[in-house]
């Protein structure tokens, strides 16, 4: 059942890149368009969209983040995402011109299917990124696109976050293509380097000993802080949302360019910091920056562990020890960059002797508001 794997989540840890490969598998035909798995929005609707919203909980709603960063890109639509049991107490603006994408692993989670159906009380059409089969998510919705990650046991959610980027990736490589995007020849591009996610996953997987050596060695830390910018601020943000419910250590996820605003006051001798380094083949100045903020917290006496592309020689220059995972193009890095995070998460937990199935308090689906 753990496939020899001693607990669930190491085993969906090692599932992750066939839970990506599942999830693209015949997904976008030749004309470019979205195989759904049921339902329907008519393409009329989905050309008159002007805005995205994503309603989502935890780690869904970081994958809703992630998605944003591309879609926007992509598409040039605008995305919200949004805390699903914020949603309707805010009195959102939502039309027909909204399209609400709820993103749930279970499909049970009770805030979330009361944000679709507030959604669809204000007549906006739904699609749904939901894992599993028939649940009351992808029943309510108007179309739904599974993710196929397969059953995910453990409490906190590793493989189905994977997943959930990926469909949200999809979303967006059709509605790209569906409105008129200028660049075609991005859009065969991005189905192909999407193709080649689950082998550099697998190379993540296969090159772990180091940040499981370091995670077994930091049991009795009280706080671990995590940052990214771009599309590593929602890792930064899982990696810690990992850390508290597994090991019960505090952890917080800021964007690196935060850090002057407020949490860099937190940093005293030896505090651990994870940083996301973006890929130096994006956006050279935000490199620079995140690599100053390496350089900044080191200097007040942090402990600096970065993630960073393969060939970031920069990295070793500021930091304590280096992580690297595989280069990609710059949106597909999340992929990549969130699974040594998990394993530090499970690892240390482990190393506290808890159970990283179960963690206490939680519950697989949170299915009461
Ligand atoms: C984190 C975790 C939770 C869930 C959240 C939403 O590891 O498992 O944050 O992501 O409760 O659950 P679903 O995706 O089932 O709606």
């Amino acid at each position: 059942q753990k496939g020899g794997f001693s607990t669930f989540m190491e085993k969906e840890i090692h599932d992750q890149p066939t839970a990506v490969a599942d999830t693209l598998r015949g997904r976008i035909d030749d004309r470019g368009r979205l195989q759904l798995d049921g339902g329907i929005i008519h393409e009329t609707v989905l050309n008159s969209i002007d805005k995205i919203i994503v309603v989502a909980c935890g780690t869904a709603a970081y994958a809703g983040l992630v998605g944003r960063y591309a879609i926007e890109h992509w598409c040039r639509i605008p995305v919200e995402v949004e805390l699903a049991h914020e949603f309707r107490y805010r009195d959102p603006v939502v039309g027909v011109r909204t399209l609400v994408v709820a993103i749930s692993q279970s499909g049970e989670t009770m805030d979330t299917i009361m944000a679709v159906r507030h959604a669809q009380q204000q007549g906006a059409p739904v699609i749904a990124i939901v894992n599993t089969q028939g649940s009351t998510i992808a029943r309510e919705a108007d179309a739904v696109l599974y993710t196929r990650a397969g059953p995910e046991i453990a409490v906190a959610s590793t493989k189905a976050f994977l997943a959930q980027i990926t469909a949200v990736y999809l979303l967006g490589i059709y509605l790209a293509e569906l409105r008129g995007n200028k660049f075609p020849d991005e859009i065969e591009s991005l189905l192909e380097q999407l193709d080649a996610i689950p082998s550099k996953i697998q190379r993540v997987l296969d090159t772990s000993e180091p940040i499981r050596e370091l995670a077994r060695t930091m049991a009795n830390e009280r706080t671990v802080l995590f940052l990214g910018r771009h599309v590593g601020y929602p890792v930064a943000l899982e990696g810690a949302l990992k850390l508290k419910e597994l090991a019960y250590i505090h952890a917080e996820g800021f964007a690196a360019g935060e850090l002057k605003h407020g949490p860099i006051a937190l940093v005293e001798e030896g505090q651990p910091v994870f940083i996301v380094l973006p890929s130096p083949r994006g956006r050279e100045s935000l490199h620079a920056k995140v690599i100053s903020n390496v350089q900044e917290v080191r200097a007040r006496g942090a402990r600096t562990f970065v993630i960073a592309e393969e060939g970031d020689t920069d990295a070793a220059n500021y930091a304590e020890q280096v992580f690297y995972v595989p280069s990609a193009p710059v949106l597909m890095t999340p992929l990549l960059s969130v699974v040594p995070l998990q394993i530090f998460a499970l690892e240390l937990a482990a190393a506290k002797g808890y159970d990283v199935d179960q963690p206490r308090n939680l519950a697989k689906s949170v299915t009461v508001e």
